[in-house]
């Protein structure tokens, strides 16, 4: 029988045997998955192990902050990188997602480049991947998956001519949920709803502006409050507040407006793969859609997706 506590004693020794005293660096997310290798890894060479979590501005209200001080209580080297502008100044006025996916991707690898040459004589990156990730290793997802995609590639950044070190390849998602329970990982991060690599920028459809990026915050963090305090946070597989490209009017006392969307998605599912829309209370709802458009300002109308996924994804872009 496959056994965490097993699995974390094991994995250590072979990771202490394979770098001995060598330098590895490693991209964290935020996710469940970069997070158990990070400190898998910081169990096996301590302050050798050097992280890297890059705020791209497109991440959730206060979450760069919230999860680089969890990092840090672990007792993670990690290092936060701004990089906000960056990301933000590249995406103006782009509109197709899969180029918006594409930048991402290459501003992350270039961030991340930069940040792992102040590493002096690092040998290996470290990487969250896990085996559905090793099967699905042709993947236009996100950075990470970018950055697996490019392997072998000529023309590469510095950091990939390092070796890889992957210690959770062999494992599935509940089984690295239970490592990281073993290793006494915050439930916080280990319960964490998937997130996407591209974050808000393909919950923002169409361009993206600092203002959008500011208005979503704000209403999906009303969403996420209300989904944690009414319990349904753990009770859906995966939830966000999606900014639609359309306006619509309004009254607010006797005026009349003329303003944007905001679509609310849950879904349950297993793998991703296949989701079923979540049948959250109509009392819920309604709290949510008041204080979203009470307080967000920008925003007149909330609704619902009750789409599944085929025939549609859990994403909007
Ligand atoms: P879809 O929209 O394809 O999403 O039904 C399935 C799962 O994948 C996530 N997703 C992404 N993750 N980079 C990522 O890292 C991406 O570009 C990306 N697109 C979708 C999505 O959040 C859901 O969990």
């Amino acid at each position: 029988d496959w056994n965490p506590d097993a699995f974390v004693e094991t994995t250590i020794a072979e990771l202490k045997a394979k770098l001995g005293d060598d330098k590895v660096v490693l991209g964290l997310s935020g996710g469940v998955d970069s997070s158990v290798a990070a400190v898998l890894l910081h169990h096996a060479i301590g302050k050798n192990l050097h992280c890297i979590f890059v705020d791209n501005g497109l991440l959730r209200k206060n979450e760069f902050e919230a999860v680089l001080d969890s990092y840090k209580h672990m007792g993670l080297n990690v290092r936060g990188i701004d990089a906000k502008d960056r990301f933000l100044s590249q995406l103006a006025g782009v509109k197709d997602p899969e180029q918006k996916r594409k930048i991402i991707g290459r501003v992350f690898i270039e961030v991340f480049d930069d940040a792992a040459h102040e590493v002096q004589d690092v040998k290996w990156l470290g990487q969250g991947t896990i085996y559905p990730d090793v099967i699905e290793s042709v993947s236009v997802k996100g950075p990470s998956a970018t950055i697996k995609s490019h392997h072998n590639v000529g023309g590469l950044p510095d950091y990939m001519k390092l070796k890889i070190v992957e210690p959770l390849n062999t494992l599935f998602k509940d089984e690295v949920r239970k490592v990281g329970k073993a290793l006494g990982i915050d439930p916080l991060i280990l319960g964490r709803h998937p997130f996407p690599g591209p974050g808000l920028a393909i919950r923002i459809l169409g361009d993206i502006t600092p203002e959008k990026v500011a208005i979503l915050q704000e209403a999906d963090a009303i969403y996420t409050n209300n989904l944690k305090e009414s319990g349904w946070y753990d009770k859906v597989w995966q939830a966000g507040a999606i900014f639609l490209p359309v306006q619509s009017v309004g009254v607010m006392g006797d005026e009349r407006t003329y303003e944007h969307v905001i679509c609310l998605r849950a879904v349950g599912s297993l793998d991703g793969m296949t989701a079923d829309w979540s049948h959250l209370p109509y009392e819920l709802l309604a709290k949510i859609s008041n204080e979203i458009i009470n307080n967000v300002k920008g925003i007149n109308r909330v609704v619902y997706d009750i789409s599944s996924k085929p025939p549609a994804t859990i994403e909007w872009e």
